[in-house]
């Protein structure tokens, strides 16, 4: 095999320095300062005597503007000499009125699916927190500040806005020469509060999770020239050891002997080799089953001889998201050290036309031993996930499985860029995993599965067939499909997340490009259904 190229999926752009200082942290003379400004028009009481020493000036400055105090207004007052100080900018940091609630007040109303109310209010102020940081990273970085002294009062929605500024930090800039990877930006971060200590160790964990945010979206945003099965497994095997994570990959030869005829015959019109790739991190008890992470891994998708049009082509870059998704969440939850026992599988191929690919109409036969009669190349992730779930459920025995796939086209129909589908048999699961959804700002809608759909996918020459019902509830047949490779005894969720892994334009969390959907997520999950209850 050719030379893998050096350092892909490389996350040291994630390189915002963030410090936490007690009330005699200071800026150095000539510094920027950030301050909140408090509901009701006048300054929050965490920065009154700053605003006393500036002899009123942000008071004013918050009459002026209008601020209301909510998290998204950043308004920047420029200080007199004499105030030892360049600049203030003064950020709201109260839960807006209408921002992340339309989702969760939609859902408290909605009769299908019941998904819980907001477990807390302060869940509500610490997503504020979240966004008020990435608001301030963005405006700090445009007004060219590389260094600023931000006074927060309470020690949890420090640790909220570090870690909202610390993932609109990260941009993937690896492949751009000088200007952009040297233009100025936010590149240190003081906070002055109260109880440092917490703080510092709270801010631990969070960075720790970001960076298998920043993993999943390096791995997602390289170009599929340099990522591919072999350096997907390559970049992964890297990162995650040091962190006392099992790093394997079945190759082609052991695929085949296991029968693995589905994930097989969509590589077999490339040149790169196809890999399943196993990581197993074990922080629980020995005896405990494993939860199953297992990811969509198609390193590109030209629909292979069901070929796509060239419009937009490009975009099947990152048709690997959700093994992205379950890679960066194997980063985050061995490297906060979580109490549980979690593998994550990511099957990794890539979908080509060619003289030797598949055709449509051939008949493959998958590890399960069903047989699927491949009646469109380009529903391919499908028969890649098939194989991968009969072996993360036969393999590992799982106390439950959860699926990432950019799957369908019709998902981001259906959902947009806000919502990703969930599928399950599991009222529990999902009900969890929507929770936790909530909680990190990744949100879920629970999607039916049905016999009447799963009937669309009957063949009349195999078991099943992989596209079923034309145009008719695409997203909803493809989940079918993977149902029939799933053990009934396992609980099962299938996420689609075609709509949510790329963002065509920056949003609170993320620059342009890879979010991470899915990272957060599934830590979250772990942390709230696994660690917890686990130790019950
Ligand atoms: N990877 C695509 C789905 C996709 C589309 C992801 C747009 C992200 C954005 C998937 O492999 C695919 O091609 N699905 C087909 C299925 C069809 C042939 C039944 C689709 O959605 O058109
Ligand atoms: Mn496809
Ligand atoms: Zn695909």
């Amino acid at each position: 095999m050719a030379v893998l190229p050096e350092k892909v999926a490389d996350i040291s752009a994630g390189d915002l320095a963030v410090r936490f200082h007690g009330r005699d942290g200071a800026p150095p003379s000539g510094g920027v300062i950030a301050v909140p400004a408090g509901a009701n028009g006048r300054v929050a009481s965490a920065a009154r005597r700053i605003d006393a020493r500036l002899d009123g000036a942000l008071g004013r400055a918050i009459t002026a503007r209008g601020l209301k105090g909510r998290a998204g207004e950043a308004v920047e007052v420029m200080l007199p000499r004499e105030s030892g100080l360049s600049r203030a900018f003064l950020y709201g940091l109260a839960a807006p009125k209408t921002t992340t609630a339309p989702g969760d007040k939609d859902n408290k109303t909605a009769t299908f699916p019941k998904n819980p109310p907001p477990s807390a209010t302060e869940m509500t102020t610490t997503q504020a927190a979240e966004r008020a940081g990435a608001v301030l990273y963005h405006t700090l970085s445009g007004a060219n500040v590389e260094e600023v002294w931000v006074v927060v009062g309470d020690a949890r929605l420090a640790v909220s806005l570090a870690e909202g500024a610390l993932l609109r930090s990260w941009e993937f800039s690896l492949h751009t020469r000088g200007s952009r990877k040297e233009r100025r930006r936010l590149r240190r971060l003081n906070i002055v509060l109260n109880d440092t200590r917490t703080a510092t160790a709270d801010f631990k964990q969070r960075e720790a999770i970001a960076r298998g945010v920043f993993f999943a979206r390096a791995l997602v945003s390289e170009p599929p020239n340099r990522l591919y099965p072999e350096s997907f497994v390559a970049a992964a095997r890297r990162e995650l050891s040091p962190l006392g994570v099992k790093v394997s990959a079945l190759d082609e030869k052991q695929m085949r002997r296991l029968g693995m005829g589905a994930l097989l015959g969509v590589a077999q019109g490339s040149v790169r080799e196809p890999y399943l790739l196993v990581m197993e991190y074990r922080g629980g008890a020995a005896s405990a089953a494993p939860v199953a992470l297992v990811g969509k891994g198609v390193c590109f998708d030209t629909g292979g001889i069901s070929l796509k049009p060239a419009g937009g082509m490009e975009e099947m870059k990152y048709d690997m998201a959700g093994a992205a998704a379950v890679t960066g969440a194997m980063m985050s939850i061995a490297g906060r050290g979580a109490r549980a026992n979690v593998v994550g599988i990511a099957g990794l191929v890539e979908n080509m036309p060619d003289a030797g690919a598949q055709r449509p109409s051939d008949i493959v036969s998958s590890a399960s031993g069903h047989t699927i009669e491949v009646l469109n190349t380009d529903a391919e992730g499908r028969l890649v996930l098939a194989d991968a779930l009969w072996y993360a459920q036969t393999k590992f025995r799982p106390r439950a499985m959860v699926d990432l796939a950019t799957l369908t086209g019709a998902m981001v129909v259906a959902l947009g860029d806000f919502y990703a589908g969930c599928f399950s048999n599991s009222d529990e699961l999902s009900r969890d995993l929507l929770r936790a959804g909530r909680a990190v700002q990744e949100r879920l809608w629970r999607m039916p599965l049905d016999a009447h759909y799963d009937r669309m996918m009957d063949s009349r020459a195999a078991d099943v067939q992989n596209i079923g019902g034309g145009r008719m509830a695409g997203s909803v047949t493809a989940a079918q499909f993977l149902q029939r490779f799933v053990d009934a005894q396992v609980p099962w969720a299938h996420l689609d997340i075609a709509g949510v892994a790329w963002s065509k334009r920056a949003l609170a969390a993320t620059a342009f490009g890879a979010t991470g959907f899915g990272v957060r997520l599934l830590d979250r999950y772990v942390r709230e259904s696994v660690e917890r209850r686990g130790r019950r």
